[in-house]
């Protein structure tokens, strides 16, 4: 398939396998625009948060994203940057609450059927990495390039230690461990869209990879692709 701005590249897998940071990375290299799409179920969260609808109220959550406007605007570092109606949510959407919620809300079938609309319509025109967790199964299934991220979520639980003491903030390895093992549960076998691997994609484990490398070999099956 050919698209005018070039390929879609998927990037999916669990929470914490750096599919952010990488995706990012090499859209930077490339000069696509990256987009995380966790961003668009996290605000779907935050508004359902906001309005003080029940997370389990399937008919209210979906209203909720069916009022959602989303609009994004490219950086300069490859990031398409999300409005949430006007809005810059920025960190708020980062909160442990709003991820758990987020992670609550994508098991709704009509309100994942209403963002995933979202997301074709800011990738089909192609030159993007969009990173999530069914962006190769169900967003994009003809995308050309499918990439699945893993790691053990005793590395990754190690990796968010790492990096909010670095930022200054306090952590607890068991309770970010068990949050990690939650979310992983519930994203794997939700009815709608469980995380998994498309049969065509290239899975890579990066628990013993450093990031520079994890790159690097997205960038190999990218360029395989384009040779
Ligand atoms: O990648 P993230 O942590 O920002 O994602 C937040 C939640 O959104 C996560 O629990 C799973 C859900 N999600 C999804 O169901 N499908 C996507 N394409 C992206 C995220």
């Amino acid at each position: 398939m050919s698209r005018p701005n070039g390929l879609v590249v998927s990037i999916d897998g669990t929470a914490g396998t750096g599919k952010s940071s990488v995706g990012r990375a090499v859209a930077e290299k490339i000069g696509y625009g990256f987009l995380s799409t966790g961003g668009l179920y996290r605000a779907l969260a935050y508004k359902v948060f906001a309005n003080k609808v029940d997370p389990t109220d399937t008919q209210a959550v979906l209203q909720t994203a069916q009022a959602i406007s989303f609009t994004f605007e490219r950086q300069p570092d490859a990031t398409l940057k999300m409005f949430v109606d006007g809005e810059f949510l920025g960190g708020k959407l980062h909160l442990d609450e709003v991820a758990q919620t987020a992670s609550k809300v994508s098991t709704n079938a009509a309100a994942r059927a209403v963002l995933t609309e979202k997301m074709r319509e800011v990738g089909k025109d192609g030159g993007i990495i969009m990173e999530g967790r069914d962006i190769g199964t169900i967003v994009f299934p003809d995308a050309e390039v499918k990439i699945y991220l893993d790691a053990t979520a005793q590395e990754r639980a190690n990796r968010r230690v790492r990096q909010l003491l670095s930022k200054g903030f306090e952590a607890d390895y068991a309770q970010i461990l068990a949050s990690i093992q939650e979310r992983d549960l519930r994203d794997s076998t939700r009815a709608a869209s469980p995380l998994k691997p498309a049969e065509d994609a290239i899975k890579i484990d990066t628990s013993s990879m450093t990031m520079p490398q994890v790159v690097h070999a997205v960038l190999k099956e990218i360029n395989k692709y384009a040779s």
